[in-house]
């Protein structure tokens, strides 16, 4: 298995490219099955996670073709297989946005449970409500979810849970709706970017979505989708990802393809800390102070603080100056990197679903286990100001959501390279 190592100290100073979304890429390529004409998806990031997806779409008859420049062509050859199987959907979650696909398509589906995972509980019960509201037939057995329907019918659908919206939810009723008969509102549908673009790309395959971006989504459904070509938004989580690890570095750094309206809270957030962050043109330039002051966060639904981005903000404030609450309103455990950022000389507490921090003066380096894909963000942010030497183990999770992480971290001046486990490992991946 491999690691990272992070020599710390060293100031981030440069460009840096951010990849497409991640979490746009992933839907939009299961969209593709709605239709049996080619689509062809560009700014799509090279990611085990993409990889993963596209076993699956193989799996279901598509043909999946990766090109030059983040090109992925996704053609269905075959609709006889409608079953995507456990061993696939336990290792990518986002996966399980193929069963609204296929039941609109192929009127049948069966998708295994996804399960828990290391960031806590993960329920499916809000899409199954919604593919039943557009009079899906659905039984959960064995492990599976079975789901049929000759053809949907349009509702009025409400999808809000205790916890907000549920941003994948929303992406399979919303592919659903748009081949059922008659008209679908989904209302309190997940607004994140990325569910916008995904409707985006809906549309150009000939959908009839309306008040993109809302919580209240407006459905007409049409008989049938042809494919499209579209470039992915660029990935916010990423993009901030880096504004923190030049906020943490006290660096100089320009974030080329970024969009800064998709992250307000998170540059007021940063601004009331100390940290500059301005944009013009899809470029942002982050101009960090000597010290930052504490702060209290609390993760939301878009438009709010991303908890994808929990992780990362918890290490940026284990360096400032005072005590700050973190919040954590989307999955109140994900808490996993706590335990390890202490390991490096954090001072931070867990309460229930807050984060306690009382800022450092300094970090300094350890080995480390990465827990999950933001987790191990968090840990490689620690590891670029640490004293000394980082090891990150688990690596993997961050090649599930980062793409070149390394090579862009260096290229800004980082001292971090990856290498292989010389006492090898068998141990278990564990997936989020
Ligand atoms: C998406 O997961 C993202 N994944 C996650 O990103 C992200 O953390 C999460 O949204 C929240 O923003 C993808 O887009 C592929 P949810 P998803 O359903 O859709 C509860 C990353 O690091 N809920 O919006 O699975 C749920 O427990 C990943 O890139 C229900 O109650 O999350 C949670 O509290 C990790 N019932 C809240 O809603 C349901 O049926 C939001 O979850 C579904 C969810």
């Amino acid at each position: 298995m491999e690691k990272i190592i992070i020599e710390g100290g060293y100031r981030l100073q440069g460009r840096v490219k951010i990849s497409g979304a991640k979490n746009a890429a992933l839907p939009i390529m299961t969209a593709c099955l709605l239709s049996d004409e080619k689509c062809v998806i560009r700014n799509t990031p090279d990611l085990v996670d993409v990889a993963s997806l596209s076993a699956i779409l193989g799996e279901l008859g598509a043909g999946v073709e990766r090109g030059e420049g983040g090109t992925v062509e996704i053609k269905v050859e075959s609709e006889e297989n409608s079953t995507a199987p456990y061993d696939m959907v336990r290792k990518m979650r986002a996966s399980f946005c193929v069963l609204g696909p296929l039941l609109a398509r192929r009127g049948r589906a069966k998708v295994s449970l996804p399960g828990g995972c290391v960031i806590g509980l993960r329920p499916i019960d809000l899409h199954l409500k919604g593919l039943r509201a557009l009079g899906a037939r659905i039984d959960v057995e064995g492990g599976y979810v079975l789901a049929e329907a000759p053809r949907l019918r349009g509702a009025k659908i409400y999808l809000g849970g205790p916890f907000g919206s549920s941003v994948t939810g929303t992406a399979n009723v919303m592919m659903a709706a748009t081949l059922a008969q008659g008209t679908t509102i989904i209302e309190c549908a997940a607004c994140e970017p990325e569910i916008e673009d995904l409707a985006h790309f809906l549309n150009k395959m000939g959908a009839k979505i309306s008040r993109l971006g809302t919580p209240r989504l407006i459905i007409e459904g049409v008989d049938s989708l042809h494919g499209a070509d579209y470039e992915i938004i660029p990935d916010r989580i990423e993009a901030a990802t880096y504004i923190i690890a030049a906020a943490i570095t006290q660096g100089d750094v320009t974030i080329e393809s970024a969009r800064l309206e998709h992250l307000a809270a998170v540059v007021d957030k940063l601004s009331e800390i100390g940290v500059v962050v301005t944009g013009e043109d899809k470029s942002l330039k982050v101009i960090a102070p000597a010290k930052f002051s504490s702060t209290d966060l609390v993760t939301l639904p878009y438009p709010g603080i991303p908890t994808d981005l929990q992780a990362q903000f918890t290490a940026l404030l284990s360096l400032a100056d005072g005590i700050s609450v973190v919040t954590e309103k989307i999955f109140p455990d994900r808490f996993m990197h706590i335990a390890e950022l202490n390991r490096l000389g954090a001072n931070i507490r867990k309460e229930g679903p807050h984060a306690i921090i009382t800022g450092a003066s300094e970090l300094s380096g350890a080995p480390v286990m990465a827990s999950d894909l933001r987790a191990s963000a968090a840990l490689i942010l620690a590891g670029l100001v640490a004293r000394g030497k980082t090891i990150v183990n688990r690596v993997y999770h961050l090649d599930r959501g980062y793409e070149r992480i390394e090579e862009k971290l260096s290229s800004l001046g980082a001292q971090i390279s990856r290498i292989e486990d010389e006492r090898g490992s068998s141990e278990e991946v564990i997936y989020t």
